[in-house]
């Protein structure tokens, strides 16, 4: 979700105001998502890294999740959303943690869109904790070396059950994956939009989806797989 920020500065805006924009291309997003039957959505909504902004815009982003957690939740819940999180727990304020606990228990029986939001997320700490998990595993002696496997790793991230994605959209123009899904990005196609987050809609998801539709997957072979 980049570009809030610029989108922003070019209307002379706030950043923050462009963050509360950004909340409402989500939640059109989400709605989108639903109605066009995509399983799983992932959301970049605060990495790791985001910690080193000004003190005055992490509080602000903090204060958009509070919010959208507390307005969207039982709309999501009725909407048959199930909200998993990604992400590291340490350092996030108490009612944040709560909130992303409450919104996933009460969400956990859900059966249509998963939606999973990765907050305080970096892919390496990921892959690093995976790693942990499984010299922990060793250690008790329920693991021998060559018992790690990709699969076995992939066990061990932080939603183990929820599939690699066939597709990552990033927007705002710029083109790299700054530490997002690192791992279950291996054959993920990407598309990536000149639009700003707040701009997003559901008309540039199907522009993304039908770029990907005819993109050739081969995932390292010769037989081609066409995306669906
Ligand atoms: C990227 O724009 C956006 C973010 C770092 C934050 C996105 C988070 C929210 C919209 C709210 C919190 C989350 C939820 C789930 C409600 P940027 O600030 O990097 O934009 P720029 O690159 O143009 O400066």
């Amino acid at each position: 979700m980049d570009g809030n920020g610029r989108w922003a500065a070019a209307r002379g805006l706030p950043r923050a105001e462009g963050h509360r924009r950004g909340v409402e291309a989500l939640r059109k997003t989400v709605r989108a998502a639903g109605e066009l039957g995509i399983r799983y959505l992932t959301i970049f909504s605060f990495s790791a890294e985001n910690w080193a902004r000004p003190a005055s815009e992490i509080s602000d982003l903090m204060g958009l999740l509070r919010r959208f957690i507390r307005h969207d939740l039982a709309e999501l819940h009725r909407n048959n959303v199930r909200v998993r999180v990604i992400g590291a727990r340490e350092g996030l304020e108490k009612d944040i943690e709560s909130l992303l606990e409450e919104a996933q228990q009460l969400t956990r029986a859900n059966t249509g869109l998963n939606l999973v939001v990765a907050f305080n997320y970096g892919a390496r700490q990921e892959i690093a904790h995976a790693a942990r998990r499984l010299v922990e595993k060793a250690l008790a002696g329920a693991l021998k070396p060559e018992d790690v496997t990709p699969e076995r790793f992939s066990e061990n991230l932080d939603a183990p059950d929820v599939p690699d994605p066939d597709l990552i959209i990033r927007t705002s123009g710029e083109q790299r994956l700054s530490n997002f899904l690192l791992w279950q990005a291996a054959y993920s196609e990407l598309v990536f939009l000149p639009v700003y987050w707040p701009d997003f809609d559901r008309a540039a998801l199907e522009n993304a989806i039908v770029e990907y539709q005819g993109r050739e997957r081969r995932y390292g072979g010769l037989i081609a797989k066409t995306g669906s």
